[in-house]
């Protein structure tokens, strides 16, 4: 990227939304037409990458048993069309003319044949590169040399497309922050920069963006998540799963599971066709997962509209896992039109419920049991923010075994330790259409990125009426709707502002009770224009306060019910 354009986005970074146009194509390819405008990646990407179980132990051949392995697995014809080669493919060094060069161990025919073959097996191909100098294995970058220079975003963005790459990941490691810049201004200067080169090519690459994940445990990760919308289609804004170690093969990777779902879960406002959080690979079936944990993987990712994007060595991967990675019905949670977020009903020590509301009207509910025994469930249509009363009833199916409810006034089961279970419902007429309600989190962002809370509990904390935010827990406090008009509702009182203070009263029409969201996370007051905020960012239970909005503030990011 020339000086210039580098300082116009300092200057005035609004303007990255114009330079960020969305991808208008009269050929598509991998997007769907709506309108004449084509949306790449209208529905969550779905295939595989070496990374999560091979890191840079691979060749060629390794991608390509892969690639055929999805083809004679069936797990092709389900969708998981995507074969993508992450980092280590390239040399540590560029040719004379500055143009990447492929590693000849791994690749001794080059790439464009790897890439032909896996067209040639009706599937994508997909491939890595970093937005610093080097990648994160210490390989050439695209980004920057450290102390500034040329970046080759462009060149090689050239490459990718004459090798016939459909799908492209930049990663995040190595990023320059010149003098007098910050490192949020420095990524959004690179990914502009990756996203332009992929528009100027004339072929369309879906981009996904490891740009926030640096940035997880502080509030500028929802800054890079606001601008990175206009960039690419797929966002990584976390810690990777863990990776998979044959000297280790068994050693649990559950946890990794958890913790990239408990991040990625408050996004909600964030998703929708043609923006995807991607919590990072499907280790479902994979070492040190059990078929619990691999069922809930699964079922949390697809309530959560989550790319697919297996990472694993398919050929030995078990029937049961193929069932699972496998199953259609699953996949068409994860692939829904509607391209929802998952809201978070209800969260106790030991249970997630989730509800995530379907484009032809009916809805899935899954409840992940993260404790070591089983936990019983019994769920009422309200509890989803259908209208109450004996009338409304379910029909419910059980996407895992099948087993159906009909009319039922509850929602019943046992789940497993660490299994999810996944139904899709369907709500009788009576009905109506389920409001947004669930729990209003607040995620315990701060300044110096405490990747030490690493589980849920130590995350998310709960707004509780009548007005403090705390441990979930599960109670009917925890439990808010957001209506259409903005009223945040529990049970039959609103969150109001009185002389300057939040606190819950009688609903009635006044303008102090009515709120905005804004896709910053704020909730602002239409009386006095200011922020719902908690007293602190600290994990203890805090009281709640009126504030001025200011620029990402820890106290002010609320994740709501989508
Ligand atoms: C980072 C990314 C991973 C993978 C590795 C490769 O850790 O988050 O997904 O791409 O780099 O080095």
């Amino acid at each position: 990227m020339d000086i210039t354009r580098r300082q116009i986005l300092a200057l005035f970074p609004a303007a990255a939304v114009f330079l960020a146009a969305a991808c208008w194509t009269s050929v598509p390819v991998f997007g769907e037409q709506v309108g004449h405008k084509t949306i790449l990646a209208a529905t969550p990407p779905m295939g595989w990458n070496d990374w999560a179980h091979y890191e840079c132990r691979y060749t060629s051949k390794t991608i390509l048993d892969n690639a055929q392995a999805l083809v004679s697995t069936g797990l092709a014809a389900r969708g998981y069309k995507l074969v993508a080669i992450d980092d280590c493919w390239m040399a540590k060094e560029r040719d004379a003319n500055g143009d990447l060069q492929v590693d000849p161990q791994r690749f001794p025919d080059g790439m464009k044949p790897v890439a032909d073959a896996v067209h040639k097996l009706g599937m994508e191909f997909g491939i890595y590169e970093d937005a610093g100098s080097k990648t994160c294995v210490g390989a050439a970058g695209s980004g920057l040399p450290k102390r500034g220079g040329q970046d080759h975003f462009l060149q090689d963005a050239r490459l990718y497309a004459s090798w016939g790459v459909d799908y492209f990941k930049l990663d995040n490691c190595n990023v320059y922050v010149a003098h007098g810049e910050t490192e949020e201004q420095a990524f959004r200067m690179a990914f502009a920069a990756e996203h332009e080169a992929l528009e100027a090519v004339g072929r369309p690459i879906i981009f996904s963006e490891c740009a926030a994940s640096v940035f997880l445990g502080t509030p500028d990760r929802y800054t890079v998540l606001s601008w990175g919308k206009g960039y690419g289609q797929v966002f990584r804004q976390g810690t990777d799963m863990d990776d998979f170690h044959a000297a280790s093969p068994n050693r649990s990777r559950f946890r990794s599971v958890l913790w990239n779902y408990a991040y990625t879960l408050p996004l909600g406002r964030f998703q929708e066709p043609g923006n995807w959080a991607d919590p990072d690979f499907l280790i479902a079936g994979d070492g040190g997962m059990s078929l619990a944990e691999s069922r809930s993987q699964m079922a949390l990712w697809s309530m959560m509209s989550a790319p697919l994007i297996l990472s694993s060595d398919v050929a030995k991967l078990t029937p049961e896992a193929l069932a699972i990675v496998g199953n259609e019905a699953v996949i068409a949670i994860d692939q829904d039109p509607l391209g929802q977020m998952a809201t978070l009903v209800g969260r106790s020590p030991e249970t997630d419920v989730l509800f995530k509301r379907l484009a032809d009207g009916a809805a899935a509910v899954a409840v992940l049991n993260r404790s070591e025994a089983p936990v019983k469930v019994d769920l009422r249509p309200a509890d989803f923010g259908f209208a109450a009363g004996a009338e409304c009833t379910l029909d419910a199916k059980d996407l895992w075994n099948g087993q159906e409810q009909s009319s039922v006034s509850t929602l019943q089961a046992e789940v497993a330790s660490h299994d999810t279970i996944i139904w899709r419902i369907q709500a009788s007429s009576q009905c109506g259409k389920p409001s947004r309600t669930g729990t209003i989190t607040l995620t315990n962002e701060v300044k110096n990125r405490p990747y030490s809370i690493h589980s849920i509990e130590g995350y998310a904390r709960c707004l509780t009426a009548p007005g403090t935010v705390g441990e979930c827990t599960g109670a009917a406090r925890q439990s808010w709707t957001f209506t259409p008009q903005g009223e945040l509702r529990s049970g039959h009182q609103c969150m109001a502002v009185l002389g300057g203070k939040p606190l819950l009263e009688a609903c009635s029409p006044a303008n102090a009770q009515y709120w905005r969201y804004t896709l910053e996370g704020n909730l602002v007051n239409n009386g006095n224009l200011q922020c719902l905020t908690a007293a602190g960012p600290g994990s203890k239970p805090q009281s709640l306060r009126m504030q001025v909005c200011g620029h990402s503030l820890a106290t002010q990011i609320w994740s709501l019910p989508n």
